[in-house]
């Protein structure tokens, strides 16, 4: 076959769409164009903000040796025919606000961003960040009406990586080597597998006592507040944006990695109707597989109980929602 520079195949560059070019936006941003995945649309309220961040890390390529594209704008049209998009929009929480003010707040800024994007991006697939996330993907996912392979929620693989990088510091050892996995909800009830932890193959019940576990395991519940509590302003971003720049690579490079996403189930671990953090292999198409292990009964109730306050979460920002826009 002969060489065609205007061959729509061999021009096409993928192109992903950060909603949210804030703290964990930006960084996606950066990572994405620097690991050379794909060019990226910035996208926020603010005005000219995201064209201001765009265009300096344009100005980083000749220096980090890429040549991705990243366009910041307000406008979605200019998200056109993304391949992925991440929504990261939202608040944290502040001062004076109630829960349900954060879940509303967000709810509604989620289910713009969705509703807008899909309309420009109808092939893609959907990445969500916001807290609290696996409400907040639910709500995207009812509102973009995407088939459900094609959207989850980014959480388990940051509770993941914190809990590996745990491991890894207690034992003196290569993070690189500590494989461990974290299921359910994004929060205090989050299911980390111990039982199915290794550094390269070998159980970490073989290298460390019941105890130091149960420490790192509750510094892994807590390590989204032990970082607020140190920054006082914000919460954690590098990590978050590394977790979610794995899962865009795994879909962009079909490359079918196991990691934990927000997925939805439909019977898978006895749950249904729900977003919760399950092992999932992605690919080019989204979601490929829900993988179903084997838990033990403890672990199984934990995720129970966890699927549990997401669905009381869900109904809350439901019934807020549909009160606030009726
Ligand atoms: N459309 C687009 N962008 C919006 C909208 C909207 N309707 N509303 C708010 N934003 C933008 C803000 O202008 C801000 O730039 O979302 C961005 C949020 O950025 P940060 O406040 O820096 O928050 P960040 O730390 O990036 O966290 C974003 O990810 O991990 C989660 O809990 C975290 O829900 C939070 C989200």
């Amino acid at each position: 076959m002969s060489y065609s520079p205007s061959s729509p195949k061999m021009c096409h560059s993928p192109r992903v769409t950060v909603v949210g070019a804030g703290k964990v936006g930006s960084t996606l941003a950066q990572r994405i164009a620097e690991k050379n995945l794909a060019d990226v649309v910035l996208l926020d309220i603010v005005e000219g903000m995201p064209r201001g961040l765009a265009l300096d890390l344009m100005e980083a390529r000749g220096i980090e040796l890429h040549n991705r594209r990243i366009i910041g704008t307000n406008d979605y049209a200019e998200t056109s025919g993304s391949d992925v998009v991440v929504i990261t929009a939202g608040f944290p929480r502040k001062p004076g606000m109630t829960r349900d003010d954060l879940l509303v707040a967000n709810a509604k800024i989620v289910v713009e961003a969705a509703s807008k994007a899909i309309v420009y991006s109808p092939e893609a697939i959907f990445i969500i960040v916001t807290n609290p996330l696996d409400v907040m993907t639910y709500l995207a996912w009812q509102a973009t009406g995407l088939p459900s392979d094609r959207i989850m929620g980014m959480a388990g693989v940051l509770d993941s990586a914190r809990l590996e990088t745990f491991i890894a510091m207690e034992l003196g050892v290569c993070p690189q080597d500590v494989n461990a996995m974290v299921l359910g909800s994004h929060g205090d009830l989050m299911v980390p597998l111990p039982r199915y932890a290794t550094v390269n193959g070998v159980p970490i019940t073989e290298l460390l006592d019941a105890a130091t576990i149960e420490r790192l395991v509750q510094r892994t519940r807590n390590g989204g507040a032990e970082i607020v509590q140190l920054m006082q302003t914000g919460s954690a971003f590098f990590a978050p944006a590394s977790s979610t720049c794995v899962m865009v690579e795994s879909i962009l490079l079909n490359q079918s990695r196991l990691l934990p996403v927000a997925a939805y189930l439909q019977g898978e671990y006895g749950l249904n109707d729900i977003f919760i953090g399950v092992p999932c292999r992605l690919g080019r198409s989204g979601i490929e597989k829900v993988v179903e292990l084997n838990l033990c009964d403890a672990e199984r109730d934990a995720l129970h109980i966890c699927a549990r306050e997401v669905r009381k979460n869900l109904d809350r920002a439901q019934e807020i929602f549909a009160a606030v826009t009726r």
